[in-house]
């Protein structure tokens, strides 16, 4: 296996350099009514098509030797040759010593063979594990497979938290028009009892089926979330005489209602869930990179093969156009590029993404995840430590809600707040409020938003409103507020694989700017450690006199007052 290479350094790199003198030039000239008056061909320079999703980036604060700059720096930090070790299966991920192959998740059967890594077929290896899912999930649509009473499935609980959860969560949503076989799909994943408990209130056990997803299947809020499953699942069953709690009864009724999601199938088996009724993935596929794998079986048993095989197309599709396009037309590497201008020379900090549907109501929460589990480190693959700013935080609400709440401070707050705006041309439900078509109302707004936010409204402007002339300031909008529209042609599987694809990118993207390790995690583990040796402190003294003043005065506050 050939050595990764040790990060650049972006930022002692000339290329960073000349992008600092240039951020100065922007900052001081250019605007973005001034851009688009001077320039008639501003927004077709900017605009790219990547399948069915149109980006428009001329609102953003760019200008041609913007990019030519970003894309030299891109170049200086080897994004390209990093995108190829990834690609071919090289241990990219250093801190945990493996391959990063999200994408052989979604290659086409016809690709078997073509990819081994460390001894392993992982292309065949993936499509095994589809077409066990594929007749999985389809002798439970049809009802072939039942409940242990006969009945048949109308409920799934995925159980999972984190890459386990919030991928098949945002898909579930995002393509609910598809779900066609009357079966629902609730998600647990908070430890929180409050989350698992309502979600189970109103289901029955002879019709639910759950699934525990778990890559390591060692997590405490999925293991402690599907115990509780099955005390509720038996319970019920039992209470309505389906099994007579014996041994045989309970393990029969388990294997009829558990199945589990794992690369550690031998744990698997340990809870008690047979391994027949069990689908794998690989380390080579992170939590956060894994909605396409396994993880996503709930979505295959609400919207059957076809919605899947086409999800993985509009992946793959992303895959193939990363890997070949020049980089002067790659949307994914010029979106990168673009959050690390903002980020790095005009010294952002957040990034939010607004999309106009709301079936991608969980979008945002899914890139939450995706970007800030990947980017939010301090040291570089190597171990150095980083000397920029990493992993913007990314975060966001369906347009129109944001507009009556947070948009206020993006219009007129002091911070620069660059933006994804996304919507369709298409709706999955026309309706009419008289003679408006309700779907343009949406796009109206959309288009509204970025307008506003880049060309502002001039105290001239306003006065000429007949606005009095104390409150005229309020009512001034700067512009030049950067955005970027994406217009897809309709939300359907494959345009959201690829969306899920182009962000996967864009953090590789960003991630390989900044030297750091885009597929690991260790800063969520310090948390978990302390949280399990906090527990113990609850009721026991030696552990207690361990803990710092703060930790010790919240415990006895929670003994005082504990009802
Ligand atoms: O704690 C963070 C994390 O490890 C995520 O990266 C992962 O997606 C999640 O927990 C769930 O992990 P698992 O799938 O192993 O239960």
């Amino acid at each position: 296996m050939p050595v990764v290479s040790a990060p650049v350094d972006a930022t002692q790199t000339p290329e960073w350099a000349a992008l600092v003198d240039h951020q100065k030039e922007i900052a001081a000239n250019f605007t973005l009514k001034k851009a688009f008056a001077d320039d008639p061909d501003r927004v077709s320079k900017f605009s790219h098509d990547m399948g069915e999703l149109h980006f428009d980036f001329s609102k953003n604060l760019i200008t041609e030797k913007t990019l030519k700059l970003l894309l030299d720096l891109a170049r200086a930090v080897h994004v390209e040759e990093r995108r190829d070790a990834m690609l071919a299966g090289e241990h990219v991920n250093t801190t945990e010593d493996r391959a990063v192959l999200h994408s052989a998740l979604r290659a086409p059967k016809s690709d078997r063979g073509s990819l081994m890594v460390d001894g392993q077929d992982v292309v065949g290896d993936v499509h095994d594990v589809l077409n066990r899912m594929y007749a999985f999930a389809d002798k439970v649509r049809s009802g072939v497979w039942t409940g242990v009473t006969g009945k048949k499935i109308e409920h799934v609980v995925s159980i999972g938290i984190g890459g386990s959860d919030l991928g098949p969560v945002m898909v579930y949503e995002g393509l609910k028009p598809f779900a066609n076989a009357g079966i629902d799909c609730t998600y647990v994943s908070n430890i929180d009892p409050n989350d698992i408990a309502e979600k189970l209130r109103p289901l029955d056990p002879e019709t639910t089926l759950m699934i525990v997803v778990s890559k390591t299947f060692t997590t405490l809020e999925t293991l402690t979330n599907a115990r509780e499953a099955k005390a509720w699942m038996l319970e019920g069953l039992e209470r309505k005489g389906a099994i007579d709690g014996s041994d045989a009864s309970c393990a029969d009724a388990i294997k009829k209602h558990f199945v589990a999601v794992s690369t550690a199938l031998d744990r698997v088996e340990e809870f008690g869930i047979d391994p027949e009724n069990a689908f794998g993935f690989w380390n080579w596929v992170g939590g956060r990179y894994s909605v396409d794998s396994a993880v996503g079986l709930s979505l295959i048993v609400a919207f059957g093969r076809e919605v899947f095989e086409e999800f993985l197309r509009g992946f793959h599709d992303v895959d193939v156009y990363f890997k070949e396009t020049p980089l002067e037309n790659n949307v994914p590497v010029l979106m990168g590029m673009i959050n690390v201008w903002y980020s790095n020379f005009w010294r952002t900090e957040t990034h939010a993404v607004l999309p106009y549907n709301q079936y991608m109501h969980r979008f945002p929460a899914y890139l939450q995840q995706l970007t800030m589990e990947s980017n939010g480190k301090s040291v570089r693959w190597d171990g150095s430590p980083v000397s920029c700013d990493t992993g913007e935080i990314f975060w966001g609400e369906p347009g129109t809600n944001g507009q009556h709440s947070f948009y206020q401070l993006i219009h007129q707050g002091t911070r620069m707040i660059p933006a994804d705006f996304i919507a369709f041309v298409n709706t999955e439900n026309p309706l009419k409020d008289g003679d408006q078509d309700t779907h343009e109302l949406l796009l109206g707004n959309f288009l509204a938003q970025t307008k506003a936010l880049a060309f502002g409204k001039t105290a001239d402007e306003v006065r000429a409103e007949g606005t009095p002339e104390p409150i005229v300031p309020a009512r001034c909008f700067a512009g030049n507020k950067p955005s970027t529209s994406i217009l897809g042609t309709a939300l359907t599987p494959h345009s959201l694989g690829a969306f899920v694809a182009l962000y996967e990118y864009i953090v590789f993207v960003e991630g390989t700017v900044w030297g750091v390790d885009s597929f690991d995690q260790w800063g969520v583990e310090l948390g978990k450690q302390l949280a399990r040796e906090i527990t113990v402190a609850f009721h026991d003294d030696e552990a207690l006199a361990e803990q710092d003043a703060s930790t010790q005065a919240l415990i006895a506050f929670y003994h005082e007052h504990r009802a």
